[in-house]
């Protein structure tokens, strides 16, 4: 470079959205618009109400519920400390928040169970891939309170298959088992840790913590290396007690009597500490099942006890929207696109302008969508706009129509146009575009 040369102004680095995390554009609002309207209407239609625990909770409510070992908690929190130094976790799933706002606001004393939904953001720092993001948003219905009873579990199920249907996720495959209870669980861990004992110099590293930690997570292993142990390993089914054996068996035959088809699967332990008894996932058909998990989740009778509360019975499932997203555009599954303006106003001269602006105002509390460039002077300009967004109708505003009250209209197609008084102009476009 030459030494008289400027130095070329570096251009600042241009800023992008969090590794994992996305923006939510309009092409998108059709399908968010399906999934929130199907969200509302099933919950509504099961007796759900909208609970919103904040985004933001204390840390060690996660670490005392979903599990400290758990890979949600132990890996994947994004935890803050405060100026108070709070240490606060932006949320990894809704559940404990819920269970928190259910006993906070004294929610046992009302008609049980409450039942309860959500739709909202959820924070994960995992290794973003194919439907894995580190910011997406959960679907989730909980049912807290009442009995203990398998008719509640077989509820939650055909409720989130209802929703796949809803939004034409046909035919999704259910995996579901029972991981006991209290009385079971205690003697089938301790079989499982003997039996992997066994092995122990074969198995990976988190497994061989897991082995003294958290047995049960022995089966959740996605190391090719620990596959053949799983495999072989106990099988949980087998060594349930009576009132969890009852309780599964019950499950399964409610499902079958509104003809949901499930495969058990003894191996599925899910990811998070606070289940017992039933636990199940749903996946789409066919290879959008590589999506991961379009749903899942199970019982949790102790969690509220862990959290200060009395034995509550509870379960609940929580779906993520963008693999519902995901999966509803692989199948290339239309829904209907976003509404399409059929009228352009445009205007000529500062008065008319301003007349233009208030007749939008009316037309669009008429429910009649306006397109518009009133931001451009020039009628040629706004034209050529009104050219681009395909409209049939175009108003036109000039000073002339601004004394007499009146627009005139224009007929795109045909290239006919009348003058029409302002006062019936919402009346004449409703004719014109029988709407
Ligand atoms: P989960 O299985 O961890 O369960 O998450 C539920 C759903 O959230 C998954 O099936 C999946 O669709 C979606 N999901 C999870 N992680 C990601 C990710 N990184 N990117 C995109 N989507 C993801 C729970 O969170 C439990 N709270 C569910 C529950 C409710 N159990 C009882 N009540």
């Amino acid at each position: 470079m030459n030494h008289k040369e400027k130095p070329k102004e570096k251009k600042p680095d241009a800023f992008h959205a969090p590794k994992g995390m996305h923006d939510i554009l309009p092409v998108d609002e059709p399908y968010w618009e399906k999934i929130e309207n199907a969200a509302r209407s099933i919950g509504r239609s099961y007796g759900f109400g909208r609970i919103e625990p904040p985004v933001l909770e204390d840390a060690a409510l996660y670490n005392k519920t979903s599990g400290e070992e758990s890979d949600v908690v132990a890996k994947e929190m994004y935890t803050l400390r405060t100026k108070g130094d709070d240490l606060l976790a932006l949320r990894p799933e809704y559940t404990p928040g819920v269970c928190r706002a259910y006993l906070e606001h004294g929610m046992s004393r009302l008609a049980p169970p409450q039942r309860l939904s959500y739709f909202g953001p959820v924070f994960r720092h995992d290794r973003p891939q194919l439907g894995r993001y580190r910011e997406f948003t959960q679907i989730g219905f909980e049912v807290i309170g009442g009995q203990n009873d398998p008719i509640y579990d077989a509820e939650i199920i055909t409720l989130s298959i209802n929703l796949l249907a809803e939004v034409k996720l046909k035919d999704p495959t259910l995996k579901i088992n029972s991981i006991g209870c209290r009385v079971c669980r205690p003697n089938y861990k301790r079989q499982l840790q003997n039996y992997y004992r066994q092995h122990v110099g074969e198995l990976c590293e988190d497994c061989v913590r897991r082995l003294e930690t958290n047995p049960l997570k022995l089966l959740d292993c996605k190391q090719p290396q620990c596959q053949p142990f799983k495999d072989r390993a106990p099988n949980f089914l087998d060594k349930l007690c009576s009132a969890c054996k009852a309780h599964f068996r019950a499950t399964l035959e409610y499902l079958e009597e509104v003809g949901i088809t499930y495969e058990v699967d003894a191996r599925l332990v899910r990811g998070l500490d606070y289940y017992n008894r039933t636990v199940f996932e749903i996946f789409a058909d066919g290879k959008e099942a590589e999506l991961g998990a379009l749903g899942g989740g199970g019982r949790y009778d102790y969690l509220m006890e862990i959290i200060g509360g009395h034995a509550t019975p509870a379960l609940g499932v929580a779906l993520g929207a963008e693999r519902l997203i995901a999966a509803l555009r692989a199948k290339e599954i239309s829904l209907a696109a976003r509404p399409v303006k059929k009228v352009f106003l445009a205007h000529a001269g500062t008065l008319a302008k301003k007349n233009a602006f208030a007749l939008r105002e009316e037309l669009r509390r008429s429910g009649i969508m306006v397109a518009e460039a009133l931001a451009k002077d020039s009628l040629g300009a706004q034209l050529k706009v009104a050219d681009k967004e395909g409209v049939a109708l175009a108003l036109i505003l000039g000073q002339r129509e601004a004394y007499e009250k009146s627009v005139i209209m224009r007929d795109l197609s045909a290239g006919t146009q009348e003058s029409v008084l302002l006062e019936k102009i919402v009346e004449e476009i409703k004719k014109r575009l029988k709407v």
